[in-house]
């Protein structure tokens, strides 16, 4: 068994932290199989899996809290069972069912109860669920066989100063996803698309980088790990974009920020706008709702200052205090995006 002992709830990284169990479903066959708990770190792959060579693999993040009555709560965990379909059909896998999803979610965060944050601590089960197709292939074509894995970690935040407004850096020399490409499916290769800009950026220190669209590079697209929006005149404006991944968060926040009297706009948005926007955030389930101090262009020197006073926004701080009080139980859950275990 893993050791909770020594975990320092209320100063946790996001990063990986050994708990109990994972849970694991093959496709098989023209079936999937039977859920298995495992609980081994490893997985034995064919060294031709399609997985590893042609980039067969998606991946979803979810969050599960404890609220102050003590009940585990899974945020919207319907909308990741929705979106790893769409990614598994973007790349020609597998889709799991998700009554099959849902109940393999619900197992592995039973399963690890006791790695799920305490109340007070602000830290919270992370579940990554991971799907890979494993049928050995040289030639490029899709596999038959795919397992889906989920395992859980206990997780602080995304950005290690929590919620302080951080630098974000745009370059036009590197794209993550084309314009018709995977941008908006859930796709590692995505992500390693994106490294070596934030690598870069990092190393400047910026957080991350606020990548352009990829067609006319005029565009706001999103950051490496979330989707971006701004305020403006009360106003929510986030960017709609053909090659960004549809966030939950995003959609979340778009119905409070409705609750809150505000409008919303979905809409193609100018970097240049960032001129005169009130405040600008990243949100995402890692992110959550991260405030932007300056966005960065790093190709002309413009420095779009935001957070001119160096704290975050009242709406954005708002937000983020609506979202993690649905998300912990603290306030009604009236749009039903909670799951609880009883
Ligand atoms: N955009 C990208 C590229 C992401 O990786 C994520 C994280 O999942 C998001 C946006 C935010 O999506 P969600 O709110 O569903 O976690
Ligand atoms: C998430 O927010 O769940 C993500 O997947 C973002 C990142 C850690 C890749």
């Amino acid at each position: 068994m893993a050791n909770n002992e020594n975990i320092d709830w209320s100063h946790l990284p996001f990063g990986y932290i050994k708990t109990d169990y994972n849970v694991r479903c093959t496709f098989k066959d023209g079936k999937w199989g039977e859920i298995e708990v495992s609980d081994s770190e490893q997985i034995s792959l064919h060294i031709a899996a399609t997985c590893l060579h042609y980039g067969q693999a998606i991946f979803e993040g979810m969050k599960a809290f404890r609220g102050r009555d003590g009940k585990i709560r899974i945020f919207r965990p319907d909308e990741n069972a929705q979106r790893i379909q769409r990614s598994a059909r973007g790349v020609m896998m597998e889709p799991i069912p998700a009554e099959k999803f849902l109940e393999m979610v619900e197992k592995v965060v039973r399963l690890n109860e006791r790695f799920v944050p305490p109340y007070e601590s602000g830290s919270s089960l992370y579940i990554r669920p991971v799907e890979v197709g494993i049928t050995p292939r040289v030639g490029v074509r899709p596999a038959n066989e795919y397992t889906l894995i989920i395992f859980v970690t206990p997780v602080g935040p995304y950005f290690k100063d929590g919620f302080k407004p951080t630098k974000v850096a745009v370059y036009r020399e590197y794209d993550r996803a084309a314009p018709c490409g995977t941008g908006r499916w859930k796709v590692g290769g995505n992500y390693a698309g994106g490294l070596a800009a934030t690598e870069r950026a990092h190393a400047a220190g910026y957080s991350a980088v606020l990548f352009l669209d990829p067609k006319e590079k005029k565009y706001i697209d999103e950051c490496g790990p979330a989707n971006f929006f701004a305020i403006k005149d009360n106003t929510y404006i986030t960017p709609k974009s053909n090659s960004i991944l549809p966030s939950v968060t995003n959609k979340s926040l778009q119905q409070i920020a409705k609750d809150m009297g505000l409008a919303v706009e979905c809409r193609p948005m100018l970097l240049e706008e960032l001129a005169d926007v009130e405040e600008a955030a990243e949100c995402g389930t890692a992110a959550v709702a991260a405030p932007i101090s300056e966005v960065a262009d790093m190709d002309n020197g413009i420095v779009y200052k935001i957070a001119k006073d160096g704290k975050p926004g009242p709406v954005t701080t708002q937000l983020y205090h609506h979202l993690l009080a649905i998300q912990k139980g603290d306030e009604p859950d009236k749009h039903g995006w909670v799951k609880v275990l009883d």
